[in-house]
């Protein structure tokens, strides 16, 4: 992969550091021999400039605004494929043919449902814990009730903790909902769909059967899609970081899930319709939109700008489109969120300040407007962005393991704390 080198002049010695060329984006400069021939570290917090590992798994192409699982583009995966087919290309590199893909959708179905000594754990949790702190804490369990699939060094039970992971993470979403709201859990339904089946253990009550709208399904199942991976964000890097010491993929999935929670990542679609609704209608967006551009003001557009986008989120476009057509198969035609998203868009994209900094919609700005119109809470939001991301999350983790040049994670520091000194007795301080 190293054709070129760099020399980098370090106080009258020449180092040279490879150029990596990759499939497609920047070059990369290998300075894993740095330390060891020119004595200094790179300082680069955030990771604004390094790239942390090798994948083959997704492509972002921040300034086009193109986003690529295995070389597919998201917009023909959107339309023509399903989450499932999405979840074995990412796990295996290829799309299925359709007996690998019966065979996925069995081993998948099959292991929907949770150990029933589950249950008794939900039950320890406040009844109004956030679905989020809920979900780390179960998921974080699933090491103690499924104990066989943890050696992390036997291929076959990093497939079924991969194949546990994707099946279950429905199941438990769902219970955290229905636990927040005081409903007894559901049991999934083998005989429906991966979405369907959510949205049967979401919204089904034992006194009324809950009928499955295909094509607020198929709406589901496209949610899905676009939040199934997004190469090395924050609760990406998190479970690889948590993976490259030996964890097992239960705690790493947690791990991920507890970063993914925050405002920042994960946790925007929550606090952008919470934005929108705040807002409330056209005439305040100028308010809102100057409380953005203020210094002096924390306040963000919230599903707004991206570390990678500097152009359009490929998601946020598909986003908007359903949004409309969600909306229409309920028969909201006039939803005064979905008006204030549209009209906050239109004008931040005219101005100059949003402009300049190269902010657009990201994948979160649409998303809480299609989930709150389907019938879900604020709170759920997150967890449908974290059950969609486990796959990508375990197929980035599954890559890690099988690298024979991994190793662990492990940073280094500019420290600028005090220097040696030395401990003074308490009575002479
Ligand atoms: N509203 C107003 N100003 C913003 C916004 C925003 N949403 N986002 C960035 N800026 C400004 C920021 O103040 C900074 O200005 P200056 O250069 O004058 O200091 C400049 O744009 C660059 O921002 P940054 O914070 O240095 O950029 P970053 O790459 O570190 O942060 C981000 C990216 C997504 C955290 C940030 O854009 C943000 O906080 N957005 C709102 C939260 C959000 O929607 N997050 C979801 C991201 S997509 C899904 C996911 O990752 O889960």
């Amino acid at each position: 992969m190293a054709d070129k080198t760099a020399t980098l002049n370090l106080g009258g010695k020449d180092i040279d550091l490879p150029i990596l060329t990759p499939t497609k984006g920047p070059d990369c400069l290998d300075i894993r021999k740095l330390y060891a021939q020119g004595d200094v570290f790179t300082f680069d917090p955030g990771f604004t400039s390094t790239a942390a590992c090798d994948s083959t798994i997704t492509y972002i192409d921040g300034d086009k605004g193109e986003l690529w699982y295995r070389g597919y583009p998201i917009e023909q995966l959107a339309a023509k494929s399903s989450y499932l087919e999405v979840c074995y290309l990412l796990l295996y590199g290829e799309l299925p043919d359709a007996a690998q893909m019966a065979d996925f959708d069995t081993r998948v179905t099959r292991h929907t449902m949770v150990h029933e000594q589950m249950h008794k754990f939900f039950s320890g949790f406040r009844r109004d814990a956030h679905p989020m702190a809920t979900m780390v804490g179960v998921v974080g369990a699933m090491s103690a009730f499924y104990p066989d699939s943890t050696d992390i060094n036997d291929p076959m039970q990093r497939e079924i903790a991969s194949i546990r992971l994707i099946a279950k993470l429905p199941t438990i979403a769902a219970m955290a909902y229905k636990y927040s709201v005081g409903q007894p859990f559901n049991y999934p339904d083998n005989e429906l769909d991966y979405a369907s089946n959510f949205l049967n253990m979401c919204f089904s009550v034992p006194a009324e059967k809950y009928k499955v709208d295909p094509a607020l399904a198929r709406a589901m199942d496209l949610i899905f899609t676009l939040h199934a991976d997004h190469e090395q964000n924050a609760s990406t890097s998190t479970v690889r970081l948590a993976g490259s010491s030996g964890a097992n993929p239960f705690a790493c999935i947690a791990a991920g899930i507890a970063c993914l929670w925050g405002p920042a990542h994960g946790g925007a679609n929550q606090a952008a319709l919470e934005m929108l609704q705040e807002i409330g209608s056209v005439d305040r967006i100028p308010e809102y939109i100057g409380k953005a551009k203020d210094k002096d003001d924390p306040f963000r557009l919230m599903g707004f700008g991206h570390r990678v986008y500097k152009n359009f989120d490929p998601r946020a476009k598909v986003m908007k489109e359903t949004a409309d057509e969600v909306l229409g198969i309920l028969g909201i035609e006039k939803n005064e969120t979905l008006k204030v998203a549209k009209e906050l868009e239109r004008i931040a994209l005219e101005d100059d300040y949003f402009v300049e900094k190269k902010l657009y919609p990201n994948v979160d700005f649409y998303s809480g407007i299609i989930l709150s119109a389907m019938g879900f809470p604020t709170s759920m939001f997150t967890p449908i962005f974290a059950l969609s991301r486990t796959v990508g999350w375990i197929s980035q983790w599954k890559e890690m393991i099988a690298d024979p040049q991994g190793k662990i994670g492990r940073p280094r520091q500019l420290y600028v704390g005090a220097d040696r000194r030395d401990y003074v007795e308490k009575s002479k301080r």
